[in-house]
């Protein structure tokens, strides 16, 4: 399964008739079992981006391909969210569950595959419960979970750690990328974080300030599996500062622009 992401352009218009234009000619593609991360200044229309591609949001030109879709039963994409968006009132066992309780499966089932992503996400012994009992990171490992559990062909995440402390962050991009590695499924990560995007990603796609255009696509070639060592080797500061020079000059003309 491939995603093509071929040539979408966005522009909202508000009620009065102004418009707002987003995104200019996004054209990249997610190959089957890619992790690839969307880096751009703020307001460039990365969740905008996303929205388009889970299905949430439409383009005003272009379109999102899906070729060579096998297992026609799953969602081509599931969401995981800045801001947790769990299910309050559910545990973490029905929150996993939901869509899959959604679905009609039996209880059997859904047993069989919560306990598979309870496991997955390191969240045995918690099952039963709730969201407001459970740290930042342990509710973004729900979130993870859940989106997971629906066996989704792409998983969209729209800086699903920006809300956490700095210490559980990066606790969690080490467990995001053991996940990723053992569900063998494309993920597409939205994020600001520079150093966040070359641990995690096989490539990035650099976008410019608003209207989002693609500056560049960094393929990353660093080794796998990606661990805390990673950071020491030569390799990553050289990425990370190739990134930084894109991201420094569309930061250095939005200065300019409003002098
Ligand atoms: N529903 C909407 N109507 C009008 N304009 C919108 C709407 N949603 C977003 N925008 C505008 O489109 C642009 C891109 O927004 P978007 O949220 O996609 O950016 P972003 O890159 O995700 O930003 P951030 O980094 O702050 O999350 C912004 O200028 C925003 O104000
Ligand atoms: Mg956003």
């Amino acid at each position: 399964m491939r995603v093509l992401i071929d040539h979408i352009s966005k522009t909202y218009t508000d009620r009065r008739g102004g418009q707002t234009e987003a995104l200019q000619g996004i054209h990249f593609d997610i190959e089957e079992n890619e992790f690839v991360v969307i880096v751009g200044p703020s307001g460039c229309g990365k969740s905008t981006l996303l929205n388009i591609i889970a299905g949430l949001l439409s383009s005003s030109s272009g379109q999102v391909i899906f070729e060579g879709v096998r297992n026609d039963s799953s969602p081509y994409t599931a969401v995981v969210f800045q801001d947790f968006a769990l299910f309050p009132w559910r545990t973490v066992y029905k929150n996993i569950v939901y869509g899959l309780e959604e679905k009609g499966m039996n209880k059997t089932e859904q047993s069989v595959i919560a306990q598979k992503y309870i496991s997955l996400v390191g969240l045995q012994g918690f099952e039963q419960k709730y969201p407001h009992q459970l740290s930042g990171g342990m509710k973004q490992r729900v979130a993870i979970a859940r989106a997971l559990a629906n066996d989704p062909l792409l998983l969209l995440m729209d800086e699903p750690f920006s809300a956490l402390d700095a210490q559980t962050r990066v606790l969690m991009q080490y467990e995001l990328s053991r996940i990723w590695e053992e569900t063998q499924k494309s993920f597409l990560y939205i994020t600001h974080n520079i150093q966040e995007a070359v641990f995690l990603g096989d490539r990035v796609v650099v976008l410019s300030k608003r209207p989002g255009r693609i500056l560049d696509i960094v393929k990353i070639d660093l080794s796998r599996p990606r661990r805390e060592d990673l950071v020491a080797q030569e390799g990553y500061l050289k990425y990370v500062d190739w990134i930084w020079g894109y991201i420094k000059d569309q930061a250095q003309e939005t200065l300019r622009e409003t002098r």
